[in-house]
Formats: C-alpha cells, structure tokens, sequence
C-alpha cells in the first residue's frame, strides 16, 4: 500500500556529554525554555513530507535521559499520526559521535531509502532543512550536507600560533547538519568507516561516495557554549513574543558654586570656570543621569548607592560614578536603552559643548545619551552667578537585557 511513498530515516544523535557546555548534564537534554533541547531538535521533524521513521541515540547506561527520549517521540508520533511516523526508536549511543550514529542507523526500518543525520545540538534547525536534505538526496542519488560559505579570514598557523599564510577561504564550506544519504551507501559506509571521520559526510565519501553541498541555514548552528545556549534561549523568547520590559527613570541635582574647585560637568572640563561643590567633582549633570538609571531599575539613588563615606568616590569625577551604575544595571539584567540630561545654568557656557558632553557619556554608558543646556530666563537661584549654581535634570530608558 506504501510502495512508491519514500521513507525518510532520521538518525538524531543526543548521546554527548556537553562537556564545553559545561552544565553537568548532557547537553541535548539541557533545559532549554521550559523543555530538553531535544525537544525541539525533535519537533521540526514534522514539517518532513512523507513517511518518516526516527531513531535517536542517547547516552549510554541512563535510563532517564531514554524515557525522555521515548516521551518526545510519542508527543512526534502523536502530531505526526502512526500513518506518517511509522518507526520510532531510542538506542544506547557509544563513546564518539560515529558509534553514536552506528548504533542509531542499525534502527532504521529497511523501507527508508534516505537517512538524515542530525545533532541534537543543533536545537534551531528549521523542518523546512531537513526537507530540502532529503530533497537534494532523492534527486541526485547522491550525499547532500548543508554548508555555510566561510565569512571569517583563515590563518595557518604554525605550533607557536605564529601566522604562516592567510588561506583562500572562497572553496571553504562550513558544515551543518542534517546530512543527507541514499540510505543503503551510508549503511555500508558506516560498516567499514572510521571514528576518525569528523562528520557523516566524511564516512560517506571515505567509502567512495559523492556528497554535494548545498545551502545551509543560520539557525543550524551547533550549540557548543554558554553563549550559545544563551543566544538560542533569547530567539526562542523573542518566538514566543516575549516582550521586552522597559523602564523610566528621571533624575535631578544642584551643586551650588564654589570658586575653590575646577568646573567639571556632564565628564567636561571647563577651564576657568566656577566649580561646583560636594563630596565628588559636584557634576550636577552625571549625578541627575545616574539617578535616572538608579531609579529605572529600582536600585536605589546615589547617595544610597554610593556613599559619602566610600572612599572611592571621594572627589571622583561623574564619570566613575557613571561607569558603576552601569555594572550594577548589567548586574541586574538590565541595559540602557537611552537617556537625556539637560544642564540648567548661566556658566559655564554649556551649550556649545553639548555635542562633545553627549559623545563622552554615550561611551561610558554604552548607549544613546543626548545632552542639552537651557538657562532660567534669569529667575530662581540660577540667575545669581556668584553664589548660584547648576541644575540638572536627566531621563533614562532601561530594557531587560535577558530578550535581547
Ligand atoms: N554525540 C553523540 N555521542 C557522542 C558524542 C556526541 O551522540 N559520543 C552527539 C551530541 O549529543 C551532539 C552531536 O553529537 O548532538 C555533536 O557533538 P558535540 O557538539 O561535540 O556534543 P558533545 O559531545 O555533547 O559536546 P562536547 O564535545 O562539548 O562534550
Ligand atoms: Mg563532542
């Protein structure tokens, strides 16, 4: 009744360790957004046409991580129907990648005649990859493995790292997985092959097979570190239309003038000029744009956060106060997405370093900071050059950094 309908075989290795991950469990069973990452590597599977039969190889002697296996294939079974899903297995891998997909391979029911062989790691992978695998396997009768062009420039080196040559990388391909073969060549490839082979592919030609590139896609990526990890659990946020939480912040400060210190505001020096008094350097300006920050992200004021009795701050100048709160935000989980400072004064004559002031905060917090400077029209103390001073009054905008 099936002639003629061509199955599918999927070989999905979930058998490593994760060492370079580093979180004490294997990697493809790592909780990524609420699940193993296994779980979604499995899932896409659902977008292949056809039959499909799937074999997963997870690591030796742990029962656990088996049943989970087993769970995610019958949630696949379930939204596939047994029509479509006709083989699913989980297998014992062994030591290396290539014992793994041995043992996963032996599996397959005979009536596949492609075989995909595909990392659990590789948790991003679209179905619409595995289709055109398959696809570009059916109609060459050849190995087809996706394959990204090499946008870095590669140096040989030698022992000491000492460059020798920068090597044309225009032939180069980086691989990605699935890999695509006719499925009696990969089986008796894989009877005869070596641990030595890094990939499928290698197994593949090493026993006299053609194998073809073809395009690879940027959500196949392997995920080997924490910023790996990191990065997909931020595009899964961002897929389930997790929103980024914003927060607003203002903050004020006066300094009244003092004739005995130099004049620093907004990180500028202003020769010549009036100082402000306090504790710092008194920039009024820096003060206002760390309250702003302090109190978006809820994390106090700068006399609570930075005391006068901190030896550090002692006449510091804005801008160590500036870098602090921004660790203490990063700390929090929380970025900057952009904040303004306006300086209220008569002197120093501010507003033709506005631009300068906005450029010097900016690199300190690490975002868009905009600087602007007003007078009073003469009212209020500000109108008093000899004992008056600078207000200023700034606004801050944070994001979670977490959905970023
Ligand atoms: N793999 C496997 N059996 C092994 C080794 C690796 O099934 N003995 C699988 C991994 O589970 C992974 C894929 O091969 O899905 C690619 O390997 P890699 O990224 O190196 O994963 P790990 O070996 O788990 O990681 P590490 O090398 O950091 O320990
Ligand atoms: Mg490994």
């Amino acid at each position: 009744m099936h002639l003629g309908v061509p199955c599918t075989g999927v070989v999905i290795v979930a058998a490593g360790s994760g060492t370079r991950l580093g979180f004490g469990v294997p990697k493809a069973f790592a909780e990524l957004a609420g699940e193993p990452m296994l779980a979604h590597t499995v899932r896409a599977l659902d977008a292949l046409p056809g039959r499909v039969a799937v074999a997963i190889a997870t690591p030796p002697a742990d029962a656990e991580r088996g049943g989970i296996a087993h769970e995610l294939l019958a949630a696949l079974a379930a939204s596939m129907g047994s029509e479509r899903l006709i083989s699913a297995a989980v297998v014992e891998g062994g030591a290396t990648r290539y014992d793994s997909v041995r043992a996963a391979i032996a599996q397959l029911p005979d009536v596949c005649d492609v075989i995909l062989v595909h990392d659990a790691a590789r948790a991003l992978t679209p179905g619409e990859l595995h289709e055109r695998v398959a696809g570009a396997v059916r109609a060459t009768g050849h190995g087809a493995v996706p394959g990204l062009p090499v946008v870095d420039t590669i140096k040989r080196v030698d022992d000491d790292e000492v460059v020798l040559e920068t090597v044309d990388r225009s032939p180069l391909r980086a691989m990605q997985t699935p890999q695509g073969f006719p499925a009696d060549a990969l089986r008796r490839a894989y009877e005869r092959g070596s641990v030595a082979d890094t990939d499928d592919a290698a197994t593949f030609a090493a026993a006299g097979g053609t194998v073809k590139i073809i395009p690879g896609h940027e959500d196949a990526f392997k995920i080997t570190t924490p910023h790996d990890f990191a990065r997909v659990e931020r595009e899964l946020a961002r897929r389930a239309g997790a929103t980024v939480e914003l927060r607003v912040g203002v903050g004020t400060d006066i300094h009244a003038f003092d004739d005995h210190s130099p004049c620093w505001l907004a990180g500028l020096h202003f020769p010549g000029e009036p100082g402000l008094s306090g504790h710092s350097d008194g920039d009024a300006a820096s003060h206002a744009l760390v309250d702003a920050l302090l109190g978006a992200a809820g994390l106090g004021d700068i006399g609570s956060t930075f005391g006068t009795d901190d030896p550090r701050f002692a006449n510091a100048h804005g801008e160590v106060f500036l870098r602090a709160t921004r660790e203490l935000l990063e700390e929090a989980g929380w970025r900057i997405r952009n904040a303004t400072v306006q300086v209220i004064c008569r002197r120093p004559r501010f507003g033709r370093r506005s631009e300068e002031a906005s450029e010097l905060l900016s690199r300190v917090l690490g975002a868009p900071i905009s600087v602007s400077a007003t007078t009073s029209d003469g009212l209020g103390f500000m109108a008093r050059t000899t004992d008056g001073g600078v207000f200023a009054i700034a606004t801050a905008l944070l994001e979670n950094e977490n959905l970023r």
